[in-house]
């Protein structure tokens, strides 16, 4: 269906594909998996035709394709849907899908011939998505099946998803699972990039590992095992789970009482109380939009809170400024990197001196900056958290998106912060990457931090998580013992009991 023939990419210095070639067979769903930074996204949009190869062949169906442009590859049957989706919130479904697509005619014309096309794919492959809804109404599962929708609508034969499920929950994940092996039974080829192991071994028929640019290895799904796949992916031996001691939980950092939040569909938090100690990870579990997201921003003082307090060290800092809470010690990793965690067009050096900008040794004291100070600040994070490629100089968006992730988790932790707010530590970060990072949130603890995580990965809160509390609907709906409980259980809890 597609073939890649020793495709080499550069950016300036840097080789994000060197001599790589590719096989997919159609009929089959082909995994791509690699470390950050491994080269994985410019190979699938350069068979897009959305960077150019320096060198190398691209062949569709056997022939060559002269692929110039996502126009060039999208007449050849090849549709991408990438990680950060591009609709139109204000518009609908049919509306989002025909905008762009060389339909022509009128558009009211087009609208109504689209509202029943899409009607019948969304049928036909069971998505369950009407083509009149608009697009903020929609869950984030369901915005990722139109995206697919779109290329389908376009007439795509081979879709290439650059990680799909990072965004879905695990039930979402498994919808969506569905859909593709539907997809596969109509004859459809399938590539998807992906971090998750058990997803490879779950959807693909075959896999490609990448490191440092290059092919290094071509395996059978059906041969291989987890254990196998991150060796390949890292070129060592990886703990799939970390190992920790039990925790040595001290004094009463955090407390929260009664707190209650608004956002616009009602109350997101809905009289949440608790408290986090130095020395522990408490850990928040729960299906996605359920609050969480409100918690972590109420406590780092993003957004406003309707009644309740929050105390650090017993000191009511529920009217302190965002500036003040990280002066006494609260670092934030935010979930939303590009909208809360990095200015893009910053470089690298610039972004590790966000929020300690205006005091010593940044500037100071009158405003004038120390560049030698932020260069060492930016050099401590990118050799502490492995940031790649290691240049202070790059902008934050020449970094592929697990790397953007390690330089935000450097510089909050560089504040050695009395109490870490930390969301979705590791999403779009590959294996070496979130071992790495699972080690340094446990040895923040026991050097004596208090740390609130919060994880849609179950996996992940519950090895990490000292004590575990549930969240549904804004409350939290029980507190576990993540050692004891199952995660059947735990789940069961996130869903409310049903
Ligand atoms: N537009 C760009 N400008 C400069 N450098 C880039 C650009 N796109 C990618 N790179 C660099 O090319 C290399 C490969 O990046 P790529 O995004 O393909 O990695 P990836 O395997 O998809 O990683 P991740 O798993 O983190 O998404 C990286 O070193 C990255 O910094
Ligand atoms: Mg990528």
């Amino acid at each position: 269906m597609l073939e890649l023939r020793n495709i080499t990419k550069t950016f300036g210095s840097v080789i994000a594909n060197d001599d790589v070639s590719i096989k997919i067979e159609p009929g089959t769903i082909h995994a791509i998996v690699g470390e950050n930074g491994a080269g994985k996204s410019t190979v699938m949009r350069i068979a897009y035709g959305f960077y150019n190869a320096d060198a190398g062949e691209i062949l569709v169906d056997g022939k060559t394709a002269n692929i110039k442009s996502p126009q060039d590859a999208i007449w050849l049957g090849i549709g991408m849907v990438h990680q950060h989706f591009m609709l139109v919130d204000t518009m609908t479904v049919a509306e989002n899908i025909i905008l762009g697509a060389e339909t022509g005619g009128a558009f009211n014309l087009d609208l109504d011939k689209a509202n029943e096309e899409i009607a019948r794919l969304s049928n036909e492959l069971k998505l369950g998505v009407n083509p009149k809804a608009y697009i903020e109404n929609l869950s984030v599962g369901a915005q990722q099946r139109v995206e697919l929708l779109k290329a389908l609508y376009r007439n795509a034969q081979l879709l290439i998803l650059d990680e799909p499920t990072a965004v879905l929950t695990p039930q979402e994940t498994e919808d969506f699972f569905n859909i593709l092996r539907r997809m596969r039974e109509q004859g459809k080829t399938v590539v998807i990039i992906t971090h998750k192991l058990e997803e490879v071994l779950a959807i693909s028929d075959f896999v490609t590992v990448m490191r440092d640019g290059k092919v290094v290895g071509n395996v059978k799904t059906s041969e291989t095992t987890a254990k196998d796949l991150a060796r390949m992916i890292v070129g060592r031996d990886v703990l799939l789970r970390v190992e920790k001691t039990d925790a040595k939980p001290n004094e009463t950092v955090l407390s929260v009482q009664n707190l209650i939040v608004k956002n616009s569909h009602g109350e997101a938090l809905n009289d949440v109380s608790f408290e986090v100690k130095a020395g522990e990870i408490v850990g928040v579990a729960g299906i996605e939009g359920n609050g969480q997201t409100e918690l972590i921003e109420a406590i780092a003082g993003l957004i406003p809170i309707s009644q309740g307090s929050i105390e650090l060290f017993g000191k009511n800092i529920t009217n302190v400024s965002t500036r003040k809470r990280k002066e006494l010690g609260i670092a934030h990793i935010p979930e939303d990197r590009h909208r809360r965690g990095l200015l893009l067009d910053f470089d690298l050096a610039e972004n590790s001196m966000l929020g300690v900008h205006y005091r010593p040794p940044v500037t100071n004291g009158i405003g004038i900056l120390n560049q030698s100070a932020i260069n060492k600040r930016a050099s401590e994070i990118i050799g502490n958290f492995d940031v790649r490629p290691p240049n202070p100089q790059l902008s934050a968006k020449s970094l592929s998106g697990g790397n953007q992730q390690k330089l935000i988790i450097g510089r909050e932790f560089e504040l050695n912060p009395k109490l870490l707010l930390v969301s979705q530590p590791t999403r779009g970060v590959d294996i070496g990457a979130i071992e790495f990072i699972h080690r340094k949130l446990i040895a923040l603890r026991d050097a004596g931090s208090a740390v609130l995580l919060v994880s849609a990965e179950l996996e992940e809160v519950t090895a990490l998580a000292d004590r575990l509390l549930v969240i549904s609907k804004g409350k939290f709906v029980g507190e576990v013992d993540p050692k004891t409980t199952s995660n059947e259980e735990i789940g069961l809890m996130m869903t409310g009991g049903n």
